[in-house]
């Protein structure tokens, strides 16, 4: 007879342990200790370096060697090889502005029983990006982090005509914008966000100023700007609409056809959903995190953009995964408005 092993509560064990992990690493991400520990050092050097609690960094970096970021030989620590690639700052891979910004949208988190009750954030982004000082870089510099191998990845399949205009909504760093200029060299980009944002991608702009030339930063709130009348031939809407609810992005994507010239596309990039709803796991647990801070904003299905697109007057619709082999891989949704 086949016997059936009773689940272990070693699970629920694990899983409490997974938010631990997750606010270990973006406390030492916050606080940068992870780029003084390319040279081994006493837990006490560190403190003194960083003027933090000597007591309280030997407990931190003790949890970050039992978890695998650090090693520790006698009382020195240095990083692990994962540490090494990705949070140092200064390295190409460097993804410690994400988590940076993870960090200070924590409190979000903290609301998200409240957020239940209520249907939305509690303090929903505005709030952060208005009123937290020091939110909006962290937070913008953390998409750069992410979004570079997505974004050349988007420009090569989109392959756009040469001389081609884009408008990138919601451009925040301006990564993907960014991407298509450096392989289309007549391409011109108009970037719009708002403009406490544009302070942020002015600045990143900046280290490249030959594709910064060819770019215009464009004031404004996506909800209710005019995006153009038959301006561009490309449209991108990165990472936006999983703010935001679906009136919203109806409008986005209507607004995206009034914008296009007959024959232009919009690029629909986000996380999306199957069907059920339930897998990816990443796009499952990425709509939690926009009910905590964000009023109306989830992970939506691809069925549902297809309805949006088809509604404002897109056609012949082309669905790609991206970053497939990534844990968060995304999807693009590429609509065609008709000559
Ligand atoms: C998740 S980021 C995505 C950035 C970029 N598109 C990408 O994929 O990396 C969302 C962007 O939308 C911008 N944003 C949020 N609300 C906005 C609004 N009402 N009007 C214009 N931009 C807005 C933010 O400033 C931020 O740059």
């Amino acid at each position: 007879m086949k016997t059936v092993t009773p689940p272990s509560a070693d699970r629920l064990i694990d899983e409490i342990m997974g938010y631990r992990k997750a606010k270990i690493l973006m406390v030492a991400a916050y606080l940068d200790v992870f780029t003084p520990l390319e040279s081994a050092r006493t837990a006490s050097a560190l403190a003194r370096r960083l003027a933090l609690d000597s007591r309280a960094v030997e407990i931190l970096l003790d949890a970050l060697t039992a978890i695998g970021y650090l090693r520790k030989r006698g009382r020195q620590y240095v990083n692990a090889p994962i540490s090494r690639r990705y949070l140092v700052r200064g390295r190409p891979g460097y993804m410690g502005d994400n988590l940076k910004y993870q960090e200070m949208i924590w409190d979000a988190w903290g609301d998200l029983r409240h957020s239940i009750g209520k249907g939305g954030a509690v303090r929903p982004l505005e709030y952060w990006l208005l009123r937290h000082k020091g939110f909006t870089q962290e937070y913008i510099r953390g998409m750069d982090n992410i979004a570079r191998g997505p974004a050349a990845e988007i420009s090569a399949i989109v392959a756009p005509a040469p001389g081609s205009r884009l408008l990138d909504v919601g451009a925040g760093p301006g990564t993907y914008s960014l991407a298509f200029l450096r392989a289309n060299p007549a391409m011109r980009a108009t970037l719009l966000d708002l403009p406490s944002t544009l302070k942020v991608t002015r600045r990143m702009l900046a280290q490249f100023p030959a594709l910064a030339a060819r770019t215009r930063l464009k004031a404004g709130n996506y909800r209710d700007a005019a995006f153009g009348r038959e301006d561009f031939d490309l449209v991108l809407l990165s990472h936006i609409t999983h703010d935001e609810n679906p009136e919203v992005n109806r409008r986005l994507i209507e607004e995206s056809f009034r914008a296009l010239k007959p024959g232009g596309r919009v690029i629909i990039h986000d996380f999306m959903l199957d069907p059920n709803r339930v897998q990816p796991v990443f796009g499952a647990l990425f709509s939690v995190h926009m009910l905590a801070y964000t009023e109306g904003g989830r992970t939506y299905t691809a069925a549902e953009y297809g309805n949006w697109l088809r509604r404002a007057g897109f056609s012949r619709l082309t669905e790609r995964r991206i970053a497939v082999k990534s844990r968060n891989s995304s999807r693009i949704i590429i609509g065609v408005k008709d000559q």
